[in-house]
C-alpha cells in the first residue's frame, strides 16, 4: 500500500527513533509538490465527518429527562420514578423481625435471635463496639459516667440498676437502634449484628457488676483499680 511506509516513519519520528529532519516528515508538512494528495484527503474526510455529524445529532438531542428533573408527564411532577411498591434492595430483605427490630410478636424480645451465637468472640466484638460507640457517655463499665458526661452531657442511667437489669434484650437493642430521649439513634453506624453483640456485652457487664459485696470491700477494690488505670481513663473495666 502507498501510505503504509509514510505512516510507519511518522510514528518513528514521534517516538524519537528517526531524526526530526528526516525526509519522511516532509511528506506531511513540506512545501509544494508533496502536499497535494493530503489536502484532497482532508477535504473528503471533513465532508464525511460533517455528513455523519448530521445523522447523529438527532439521536443526541432526543427529548429526555435528567435525574432529579421535573416532568409534566407523571402526576407527581418528578422525572425519576420511585421503585415499585414492595421493591427490596439487594441484601435488604429484612424478614427476621426478631433480628432486625428486636421484637417477637410485636413485643420486645426476651430471647436472642436464632441467627446469632453468643460466644467469647461475639462478646469481645460487642465490647469493642461498646467502647467505640457507647462508653463516652455510658462509661467503660456502664455506670453512666463517660467522658462526655464529665463535660456536662446529661448523665444516662447506670446499667447496674434493677430496672435495666430486668429489661428484655430487645429493649436494649431498640434503644441502640432508635435512640431514647437524649440518646441519639445509632442504627446508621452500627450494624444489626453488632448491636446484638453490644447487647450481649452489656448483659455481661451487668452480670459482672452485680456482685453483692459490702461497701468497704467495694471501696477497697475501686481504690486498687484506680491506681492501675492510665491517666484520663477514669474507669476500670468489669472483665479485666
Ligand atoms: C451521646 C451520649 C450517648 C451515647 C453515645 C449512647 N447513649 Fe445510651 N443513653 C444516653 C442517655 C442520655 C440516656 C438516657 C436517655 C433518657 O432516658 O432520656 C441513655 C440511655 C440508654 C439506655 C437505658 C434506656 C432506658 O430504658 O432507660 C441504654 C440501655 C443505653 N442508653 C444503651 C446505649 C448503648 C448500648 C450505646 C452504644 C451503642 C449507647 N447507649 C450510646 C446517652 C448516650
Amino acid at each position: 500500500m502507498h501510505h503504509a511506509p509514510a505512516k510507519t516513519s511518522a510514528s518513528l519520528v514521534a517516538r524519537g527513533q528517526v531524526p526530526r529532519e528526516a525526509p519522511a516528515r516532509r511528506w506531511y508538512y513540506g512545501a509544494a509538490p508533496g502536499q497535494q494528495p493530503l489536502h484532497a484527503a482532508l477535504l473528503v474526510s471533513s465532508l464525511l465527518l460533517l455528513a455523519l455529524a448530521g445523522c447523529s445529532q438527532e439521536m443526541d438531542e432526543q427529548p429526555r429527562l435528567e435525574v432529579y428533573e421535573t416532568s409534566e408527564f407523571f402526576e407527581d411532577g418528578l422525572a425519576m420514578r420511585p421503585p415499585v411498591e414492595g421493591t427490596v434492595p439487594r441484601g435488604g430483605l429484612r424478614l427476621d423481625v426478631h433480628f432486625f427490630e428486636g421484637k417477637v410478636g410485636g413485643q420486645l424480645a426476651t430471647s436472642w435471635p436464632d441467627d446469632i451465637t453468643i460466644d467469647r468472640a461475639f462478646v469481645e466484638r460487642g465490647r469493642e463496639r461498646y467502647d467505640a460507640f457507647c462508653s463516652m457517655c455510658h462509661g467503660l463499665a456502664g455506670y453512666g459516667d463517660g467522658t462526655v458526661v464529665a463535660r456536662g452531657f446529661p448523665a444516662p442511667p447506670s446499667y447496674h440498676i434493677d430496672r435495666l437489669r430486668e429489661v428484655p434484650h430487645g429493649h436494649i437493642y431498640d434503644v441502640i437502634t432508635n435512640g431514647l430521649g437524649r440518646m441519639p439513634r445509632l442504627s446508621d453506624r452500627i450494624t444489626p449484628r453488632d448491636r446484638w453483640a453490644i447487647v450481649a456485652y452489656l448483659r455481661a457487664m451487668q452480670i459482672g457488676q452485680h456482685v453483692e459485696v459490702d461497701d468497704r470491700l467495694r471501696a477497697e477494690v475501686e481504690r486498687a483499680t484506680a491506681v492501675e488505670k492510665s491517666p484520663g481513663d477514669g474507669k476500670g473495666r468489669p472483665h479485666e
